[in-house]
């Protein structure tokens, strides 16, 4: 028995924030923004938009897609640094949204890995047997995270949410393979929001650092991120015995289109087969790889039997790479 994807849905907030509007906040430019990175805008949730929200819009339309109603959910596992409250999880508040008594809800927190490290989870419990449907989301609102007087990092992130409903296959063609995950714990200073936790809690002091915004050291990062992956997705392949020829489409994580065509070449993969909305959407953390699929899924580019191989990597470090039966 394995874990089959039988819904996506994704959203984004209506707020457009373009390269040519953070000029006028910071010193960039549109150039520098899409030769670095590749985005060209994001999107930003509105004052009343909190995560749970995001990732409510998102669970609607995957469910519609699976056909699972919301009160028959078994489990929810949200992905998700920016929950709407430090407690109760973001998964809690979005069960009671979604009027759902049945279920066990909890968020994972793996910053851009987070949706993997949640689909793995679900996975578990649906292969154990232990339920037989599963709602598993990656969301953020980190434009409520980001110091937007830093270009060094207000220029990448964006808000969305992305779901995937799973449920349990005997067709011996598809579904959830090998997910094999990574943590580098010793990276954990080269991207982070120091304040606002048990080592800095919220204090006027933590306010006037900017602790409670998020710190990045980007070229670290960047290096990390490219080998990680790399090795990550090679593993997650030879576990199935297949080679990166063997791959139909990839889901990768969008934070950056200069990392994911270094991956893509490493693994002599060409560009063609990973789906891109970066330029739409900068980087979404963990709502990034299950908006990302359901993209790919509603364009109709996911057949059943294709070989999807899906990778993030965020902060922690951690990451991720799992490869998917449609
Ligand atoms: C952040 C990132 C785009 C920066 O690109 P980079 O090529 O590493 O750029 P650097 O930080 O080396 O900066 C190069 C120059 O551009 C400048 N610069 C930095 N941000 C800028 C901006 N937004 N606009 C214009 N110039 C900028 C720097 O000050 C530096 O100038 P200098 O050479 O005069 O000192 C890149 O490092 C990156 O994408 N890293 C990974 C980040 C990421 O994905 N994080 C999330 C992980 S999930």
């Amino acid at each position: 028995m394995r874990s089959l994807i039988t819904g996506t849905g994704s959203y984004a907030p209506a707020k457009v924030l373009t390269n040519a509007d953070l000029e006028k906040m910071v010193a960039t430019n549109d150039q520098w923004i899409v030769e670095r990175t590749g985005i060209k805008e994001r999107r930003i949730a509105a004052p009343d938009e909190a995560s749970s929200d995001l990732a409510y819009q998102a669970s609607l339309r995957a469910l519609e897609q699976s056909g699972v109603k919301a009160e028959d959910l078994e489990l929810i596992v949200v992905g998700t640094i920016t929950p709407d409250y430090p407690f109760p999880s973001c998964a809690a508040v979005l069960q009671g949204r979604l009027g759902n008594k049945k279920a066990f809800a909890f968020d994972v927190s793996a910053a851009c890995a987070g949706s993997l490290y949640a689909l793995s989870v679900a996975d578990r419990f649906l292969t154990s047997g232990q339920v037989k449907n599963a709602l598993v989301i990656g969301v953020e609102t980190l434009s409520r995270i980001t110091d937007w007087t830093d270009r060094n990092t207000c220029i990448l992130f964006g808000d969305a949410a992305g779901a995937m409903v799973l449920q349990p296959t005997d067709d011996p063609r598809r579904g959830l393979r090998s997910v094999k995950l990574h943590s580098d714990g010793s990276l954990v200073s080269i991207l982070l929001m120091p304040g606002g936790g048990s080592r800095e809690p919220i204090s006027q002091k933590v306010v006037d650092a900017k602790s409670h915004y998020v710190k990045m050291n980007g070229r670290e990062v960047f290096k990390v991120a490219v080998r990680a992956l790399e090795e990550c997705c090679r593993e997650a392949l030879a576990e199935e015995k297949l080679s990166p020829s063997d791959v139909t489409w990839v889901c990768a994580h969008q934070a950056n289109k200069r990392i994911i065509d270094a991956t893509l070449q490493r693994l002599d993969l060409p560009p063609e087969k990973c789906w891109m909305n970066l330029e739409k959407y900068g980087n979404t953390s963990a709502a990034s790889v299950p908006m990302t699929l359901d993209e790919a899924n509603r364009a109709g580019w996911l057949k059943p039997g294709d070989v999807v191989l899906m990778m993030a990597i965020g902060a922690g470090m951690a990451w991720g790479a799992s490869v998917l039966r449609w």
